[in-house]
């Protein structure tokens, strides 16, 4: 998948992935992952119970959620630019889909009313190439979080990958990531993960857990 964005300066982030999900199956794209056990752990680990808040960022149209409904978590929201994403994510999901609440919204851009118990990201802050888009997303989820609560964020480690999607990256360790989200956060634990693309490429990821703190 190549971004038409260098031809075409109106061609805009949410085109990009409209366009994304509108091609090829969400099976192929290279981030597919049939059983996403790392985040589903990672999520039990902070000990969240079945009705804590719980948002994923940019989920697209992860089989993550699937997993959540099965694990027993009620109250699951998915964060994504794309509505053709959200749109592929409920039609598999069919009936369970209603027990899942939908946010279309660029994350840079969005504004919680309600504070969340656990923020999921995998394989979207990395996009975030543009400080200002980054410090954006930085405060939404300071805001978003309830001291105490936690953040999984799961990025190209440092041998990651230069783009994906057509787009550029940023590359990041676990302490690259945590002076980016600055004091408001404590790195509670970290792990990696060798992702293998359904092309059977790797792709190195770091996946951290912070956890909001009281200032
Ligand atoms: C590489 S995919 C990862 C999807 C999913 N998290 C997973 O692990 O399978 C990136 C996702 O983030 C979404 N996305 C990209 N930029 C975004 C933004 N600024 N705000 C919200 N969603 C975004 C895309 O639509 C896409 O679904």
């Amino acid at each position: 998948m190549t971004s038409q964005k260098t031809d075409n300066p109106a061609y805009s982030r949410k085109d990009h992935w409209e366009h994304v999900y509108s091609g090829k199956k969400s099976t192929e794209e290279s981030w597919y992952q049939q059983h996403p056990q790392h985040s589903l752990e990672l999520i039990k680990a902070t000990g969240a119970d079945a009705s804590a808040r719980i948002i994923d960022i940019g989920g697209g149209a992860t089989t993550l959620i699937d997993l959540m409904l099965d694990a027993g978590f009620q109250n699951l929201s998915v964060l994504d630019i794309s509505h053709n994403a959200i749109e592929q994510a409920k039609s598999r999901l069919g009936a369970r889909a209603d027990k899942v609440t939908w946010l279309e919204h660029d994350i840079t851009e969005f504004s919680p009313d309600e504070p969340y118990e656990l923020w999921h990201d995998r394989a979207v802050f990395h996009f975030l190439t543009d400080k200002l888009d980054r410090s954006s997303y930085v405060r939404t989820m300071s805001r978003a979080l309830k001291p105490g609560a936690h953040a999984i964020i799961a990025t190209f480690d440092l041998n990651g990958a230069e783009q994906c999607s057509g787009l550029d990256v940023a590359c990041y360790s676990p302490d690259t990531l945590l002076a980016v989200l600055g004091d408001n956060f404590q790195l509670v634990e970290t792990s990696t993960e060798v992702h293998v693309t359904p092309r059977v490429s790797k792709q190195n990821f770091v996946y951290c857990r912070f956890k909001r703190v009281v200032r």
